[in-house]
């Protein structure tokens, strides 16, 4: 089942945290809801790629296996059918519930 992306425009920030689990890696890392994926995957030391860091590039797009999550922006750089297949930017995406994430 692929995971559901929601953009949530000016959305709080809270200190929750979630386990995130990158399909090439045996163990997953903490993601805090109010850092991007991407961030917590680079402090985790996981090399994900990555350019602009801000949505445009898609450098950085990586397929959500299962969670959620959701953006700060109003449209990152993913149309809706990307966006319902479960393709995510990890960049400006923030985590709303546990990832399982492809590369
Ligand atoms: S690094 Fe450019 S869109 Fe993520």
């Amino acid at each position: 089942m692929l995971g559901k992306i929601t953009t949530v425009p000016d959305a709080p920030t809270n200190s929750t945290t979630f386990q995130v689990q990158l399909d090439s890696q045996p163990a997953s890392f903490p993601a805090s809801a109010d850092q991007t994926v991407l961030l917590s995957a680079l402090a985790a030391g996981h090399a994900l790629a990555s350019s602009c860091r801000n949505g445009v590039c898609r450098t950085c797009i990586c397929r959500l296996h299962s969670g959620r999550v959701t953006y700060r922006m109003e449209w990152p750089g993913l149309s809706a059918e990307e966006k319902a297949e479960g393709w995510f930017l990890p960049c400006v995406a923030y985590p709303a519930s546990d990832l399982v994430v492809a590369k």
